[in-house]
């Protein structure tokens, strides 16, 4: 990733994605443009799976809808027998209508209404991830007032892991509002009396963006350990779910924890350890989607401010937020380098929003000379992109164009 793949190429000095040339996309639909390729999701979702399910054959990956809902991935997903993790009645509405088995559909969110906790309760979704006590005794009364007879509830437990990662992507410390803590749970377990909501699962999501396979692997342990504490008040946890957050390279030259690697320290934990019979899910995201899509954009005007060279762009903010909201960094390429003049001039990138945080990056070399109207590439942009995108200072959203097998095509959003 943050470099061109097997599915970025450059030909005759343009840029392709799933083999289409990025300027007839850009020609065709406009800018700004995310282009998906959609083979790719699929690789990386059928490799991730395979890595998962030698280690612990029982492994589910119910894929963040968070970081993308665009209809064509989460289609695809489903038709490879994915599941989803949704967080809210939108994206509940989106899995079903995808075809998704409701069993392998998990809803999670620190505050979800009651409209939303019915409509999963009335699914028969697989899991609701509760995040406090009183949600779990929430369910129980929509339960018996919705006449379900039983609907199976996970704890998010918030194990006070600390991961390094951007503050903003840290979930797991037991200052956050993530969850609930070890020994809350094991005293709510004790003494509740339900009827209704199981509780059937544990959930840990500690982070995004994530590439210590330490913090995996003690995730893991700690889930399995509260399991056996709980199992001596009498609840066997049949359900663990470790939530998502492997982290992706978006630097050239940085490496990336592989899904071997992950794999090792989540499900071949797991399996060493586990003596029961159970469901291991996953709610990857980002790892999934991250490299499959690339926003195009076209330079408006060029500019020198002081020291800075400025190329401002027709994709601002509202349509990719990553940068400005984390000071994320995204490689930008050119989409012609051939018949463009060499130069090693640093361009700064900025957007059409009046913030000062609207730029995707400063002092980048892109090995050309820009001139007006040329086609740029914000590469790596499938996770947390289209998904994070608002209609801010009034800007439509960006258009979704798909790419399969050489054709392309819009998809909603
Ligand atoms: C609860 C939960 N699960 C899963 C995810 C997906 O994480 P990622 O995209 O890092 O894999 C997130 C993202 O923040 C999350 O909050």
């Amino acid at each position: 990733m943050g470099h061109e793949g097997p599915h970025l190429t450059f030909s005759d000095g343009d840029l392709k994605i799933g083999g289409v040339s990025a300027e007839s996309i850009a020609g065709r639909y406009g800018t700004p443009v995310y282009v998906t390729d959609i083979d790719r999701v699929l690789e990386r979702y059928a490799a991730a799976l395979s890595a998962l399910r030698a280690r612990y054959p029982n492994s589910l990956i119910a894929f963040a809808y968070k970081s993308n809902s665009t209809k064509a991935v989460v289609e695809a997903l489903s038709r490879r027998g994915g599941g989803a993790t949704v967080v809210s009645l939108s994206g509940l509405k989106l899995a079903l209508g995808c075809g998704v088995s409701p069993r392998k559909v998990v809803f999670d969110g620190p505050s979800k209404s009651r409209e939303e906790l019915a409509a999963a309760i009335k699914a028969g979704v697989g899991m609701i991830n509760a995040e406090s006590t009183q949600e779990v005794l929430e369910i129980e009364s929509l339960c018996a007032r919705l006449k379900a007879r039983s609907c199976r509830v996970g704890f998010r437990v918030n194990l006070g892991i600390k991961v390094d990662t951007h503050a903003g992507l840290a979930t797991g410390s037991s200052e956050h509002k993530f969850g609930v803590g070890r020994e809350e749970v094991v005293r709510f377990c004790k003494d509740a009396k339900l009827a209704r909501a199981k509780i059937f699962g544990l959930h840990s999501h500690i982070g995004s963006q994530l590439s210590d396979p330490w913090a995996f692997r003690s995730q893991t342990e700690e889930l399995l350990s509260l399991a056996m504490e709980l199992k001596e008040s009498g609840v066997q946890i049949r359900e663990f779910n470790l939530g998502g957050g492997l982290g992706v390279s978006y630097k050239r030259g940085d490496e990336a924890m592989t899904f071997d690697a992950y794999a090792d320290a989540t499900a071949g934990t797991f399996a060493r350890l586990c003596k029961e019979p159970a469901r291991l899910v996953f709610e990857l995201g980002r790892s999934i989607v991250a490299d499959s899509t690339i926003l195009l954009t076209r330079v408006n005007y060029l500019k020198r401010m002081g020291s800075t060279d400025w190329a401002l762009v027709d994709a601002g903010m509202n349509d990719f937020l990553r940068p400005a909201l984390y000071g994320a960094y995204h490689e930008i390429v050119p989409a012609h380098t051939m018949s463009r003049a060499p130069s090693d001039k640093g361009y700064s990138i900025g957007g059409p929003v009046c913030e000062t945080s609207d730029v995707f990056g400063t002092g980048r070399r892109i090995g050309v000379e820009l001139s007006r109207g040329d086609l740029l590439a914000i590469l790596d942009v499938g996770a947390y992109g289209i998904s994070m995108a608002s209609t801010y200072n009034m800007r439509p959203l960006p258009a979704t164009i798909v790419v399969h097998h050489g054709r392309h095509f819009p998809t909603s959003s």
